[in-house]
C-alpha cells in the first residue's frame, strides 16, 4: 500500500467513522498496521465488519474486545501514525485482553491498552 493508497483508505474511514461515532487510531508499519477504535457497540460491529470485509489485507487478529467507561480518542475520527516495526511489535505484544463484551466494565485499563495510551501521547507531543 502507498501513501496514496492509504490517504484513500483513511478519507473512506474516517467518513464512516464520524457518521458512526467511532473515534480511535491507524497506527502502521510497512505493510503491517494496527488498529484500535471505540464507540457504540452496534457502530464498532459495523467498522469491524467493514474492516473484515476489505480486499486490502489478510490475516486480520482481534487483540481485545471489551466495554469502556471513557474513550481514549474521543478527538480522532481515525488518527493515524507510522511507527518502526519495533514499536508496532512492542504494542502488539503487550498485554491485551482476550475478554469479550459479555464482560462488566472493568475499571481497570488493560496494559496493551495502557502502552498505545503512552505512545499516542508521546506522538502527540512530538508534533
Ligand atoms: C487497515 C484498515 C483499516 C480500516 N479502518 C476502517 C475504519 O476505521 N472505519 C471504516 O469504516 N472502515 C475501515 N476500513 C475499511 C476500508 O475503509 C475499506 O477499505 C472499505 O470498506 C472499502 O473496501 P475495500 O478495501 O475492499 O475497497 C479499514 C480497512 C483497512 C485495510
Amino acid at each position: 500500500m502507498n501513501s496514496g493508497d492509504l490517504d484513500a483508505l483513511l478519507v473512506d474511514a474516517r467518513n464512516f467513522n464520524r457518521q458512526n461515532a467511532i473515534t480511535g487510531v491507524l497506527l502502521h508499519s510497512g505493510n503491517n498496521f494496527m488498529q484500535c477504535f471505540e464507540g457504540p457497540e452496534d457502530a464498532v460491529q459495523q467498522v469491524y465488519q467493514r474492516i473484515l470485509g476489505s480486499r486490502k489485507h489478510t490475516d486480520v487478529l482481534e487483540f481485545m474486545n471489551l466495554p469502556i467507561q471513557k474513550r481514549t480518542f474521543s478527538d480522532w475520527a481515525m488518527g493515524s501514525a507510522t511507527t518502526t516495526p519495533s514499536e508496532l511489535l512492542a504494542l502488539s505484544t503487550a498485554q491485551w485482553s482476550q475478554l469479550t463484551s459479555e464482560l462488566t466494565f472493568s475499571p481497570f485499563t488493560p496494559p496493551g491498552l495502557a502502552v498505545l495510551q503512552v505512545f499516542w501521547s508521546m506522538r502527540q507531543s512530538s508534533h
